[in-house]
């Protein structure tokens, strides 16, 4: 079992621009999520997303005029995010999402943490220290907008088996292993080598988070939320400080 930052830097960064299809198709699919929000955000607001990833949705916000803290830790993710956001006000910065507000100096009008993101944390009781920190790093007025998978209902039998993407050089497949608390994903990658496909296989924990027990989190520490399908199947969650 690998750790997720592991996991991320030996098999899944490396791939991860062609897993999503074309960077432009994610950033245009980010602008649209984006839109469909209508959180009016004033132009030069500061905003964070917390495992931005190659910057799905930091590029597109930055391009609307934010500016943008993106706080990953694949260094190989910001590396491309920042080579996409060049000349654009975003700032990456490499570290674990849960200190993000050791690096925010003024409040924030919003806080994304979208694409399954928030089942990367390791326990279900880092979901609701998330959420407090946010929470206390929101100017009034300001949105906490989550994306994730909702594992709580277990896949059964074939259904476990995932074909992630594929072409004539790549298969990515995934398998979900359904824990109690947790879903361990396997991630296994056969890539082209001359005329024979090499193979590699690695694993991480992700949380089996239901909307609701999110929802619960947020609204115990005082967001209002709305709740609505996202993209792929991903579950959308606004929370927003009275
Ligand atoms: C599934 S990807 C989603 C990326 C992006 N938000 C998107 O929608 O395309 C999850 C991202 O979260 C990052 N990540 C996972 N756990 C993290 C943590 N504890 N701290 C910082 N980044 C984390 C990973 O490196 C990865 O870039």
């Amino acid at each position: 079992m690998s750790s997720v930052s592991d996991h991320y830097s030996q098999l899944l960064a490396p791939v991860y621009t062609w897993m999503a299809g074309s960077v432009e198709a994610a950033l245009d699919a980010g602008k649209s999520e984006i839109d469909a929000l209508q959180l009016k955000l004033p132009a030069g607001a500061l905003v964070a997303d917390l495992g931005a990833g190659f910057g799905m949705h930091a590029i597109p916000l930055a391009r609307d005029g934010m500016r943008v803290l993106a706080v990953d830790s694949s260094t190989e993710l910001l590396t491309e995010l920042d080579r996409l956001a060049d000349g654009l006000a975003v700032e990456t910065i490499a570290d674990d999402l849960l200190s993000f507000r050791t690096h925010v100096k003024e409040k924030l009008a919003a806080v994304f943490c979208m694409g399954d993101t928030l089942t990367h944390l390791p326990e279900h009781t880092h979901v609701d220290f998330l959420v407090q920190e946010v929470h206390e790093t929101l100017a009034p007025g300001g949105h906490f907008v989550l994306t994730f998978r909702d594992y709580s209902e277990p896949l059964i039998g074939d259904a476990r088996f995932i074909p992630v993407r594929s072409d004539e050089r790549r298969i990515l497949t995934c398998f979900l292993e359904y824990e109690e608390d947790t879903v361990v994903v396997h991630d296994i990658l056969h890539e082209r080598a001359g005329d024979a496909w090499e193979t590699r296989v690695s694993s991480y924990r992700k949380l089996r988070l239901s909307p609701e027990r999110v929802v619960a989190s947020l609204e115990t520490i005082g967001f209002e939320t709305r709740m609505q399908p996202g993209l792929r199947g991903l579950v959308r969650i606004i929370g927003t400080v009275p």
